[in-house]
């Protein structure tokens, strides 16, 4: 078995994630609650990974909730079933703790269209901007952010600007666009976005409308602005569950990605959840990305704590600073 481990420690960095063969017998269920128990270990899994995941989970949460999750967390060991760039939020609030996550090859589209060299080039032909970037971005363009938002606070942080700040929005052109609507801001907007919000397609969207009249459109503010226009609401993933929670309706068409559908079943049994299509064969909207993570490959990464997040000190301490801004703000807020 070392030798097994040693070769799949030594692929590591090809393949993303340990790759050990876990006997298919195991219960890996109340395996990860044992390993919870002997390590300190707390489960945080974005709303987009599997069922299996969201299960086993001690929080499940949008972006802004994980972060608040990772730094008030007492854990030794916290293991983010997310994206890379979730993961690398919580160890850069978390320094000495051991951050471990599924696949480190978990990464985001929206992140890879925001190199920091290229940002921060761009950045410098705009001295007289403020920069305000999306939590979905890599720590290097976190260093050069002056705040960082999530889809939950985007509005409020930028509203806590005065009107007439200059104000550069990043990475993504779809939720600046919403930010730039809502609050009457002119943001430069780079000009990155999401694969998964993107490929929504209209037209499936109009037929599911007509086959069900009742159903409310729901959709997450990265995707497109012509899809936002149809929407009956528009929200993180935490607020669109919110909201078909509390609302009347009893059937809704839901423009995110299709993990989310699992807590919004489990919270009203009783109502339809109809993934909206994206313009491919496929029936919903997977983002491959959060869909690399497996409950094997959480399993893996907590018995044998890799792969595990490292971080420059210079770069986590620069990255820190606007996410500690995000978290004051939104605390003075009561997000
Ligand atoms: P939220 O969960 O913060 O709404 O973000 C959605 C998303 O795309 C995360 O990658
Ligand atoms: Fe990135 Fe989009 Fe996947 Fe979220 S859903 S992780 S923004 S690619």
């Amino acid at each position: 078995m070392a030798e097994v481990l040693q070769a799949a420690i030594e692929e590591l960095d090809d393949k993303g994630f340990l790759d050990v063969e876990v006997d298919p017998t195991l219960d890996l269920f109340a395996e990860i609650e044992k390993l919870k128990k002997e390590k300190n270990a707390v489960v945080l899994a974005h709303y987009y990974q599997e069922a299996d995941i969201q299960d086993i989970a001690d929080y499940i949460g949008d972006s802004l909730g994980l972060a608040q999750e990772a730094e008030k967390t007492d854990a030794d060991m916290i293991v983010f079933a997310g994206v890379h760039f979730m993961a690398e939020t919580a160890k850069i609030l978390n320094p000495t703790k051991k951050v471990v996550i599924p696949d480190f090859k978990a990464g985001c589209s929206l992140s890879d269209s925001c190199p920091p060299e290229l940002f921060a080039k761009f950045k410098a032909q705009h001295p007289d901007h403020v920069v305000v970037s999306y939590i979905n971005c890599s720590a290097g363009i976190k260093a050069l952010s002056d705040v960082i938002v999530t889809s939950s606070n985007a509005k409020i942080i930028v509203e806590s600007f005065p009107k007439e700040q200059k104000i550069i929005f990043a990475p993504d052109k779809n939720l600046g666009a919403y930010i730039n609507k809502v609050t009457g801001r002119d943001m430069l907007l780079w000009n990155g976005a999401c694969m998964v919000h993107e490929i929504f397609s209209l037209e499936k969207i109009t037929r599911l409308q007509q086959e069900n009249p009742n159903a409310k459109l729901i959709a997450h503010p990265e995707c497109e602005e012509p899809l936002l226009k149809m929407a009956d609401f528009i929200g993180s993933t935490t607020g669109l569950l919110k909201y078909t929670m509390n609302d009347d309706a009893q059937e809704y068409i839901v423009a995110t990605e299709t993990g989310i559908l699992h807590q919004m079943e489990k919270a009203s049994p009783h109502k339809k959840f109809i993934p909206a299509p994206p313009n491919n064969e496929c029936a919903c909207n997977d983002c491959p990305h959060m869909k690399r993570n497996t409950l094997e490959k959480v399993y893996l990464c907590m018995k044998y704590e890799k792969p595990d997040i490292i971080m420059d000190e210079e770069l986590r301490l620069a990255a820190k600073k606007p996410i500690d801004r995000m978290l004051e703000i939104s605390k003075a807020a009561g997000l």
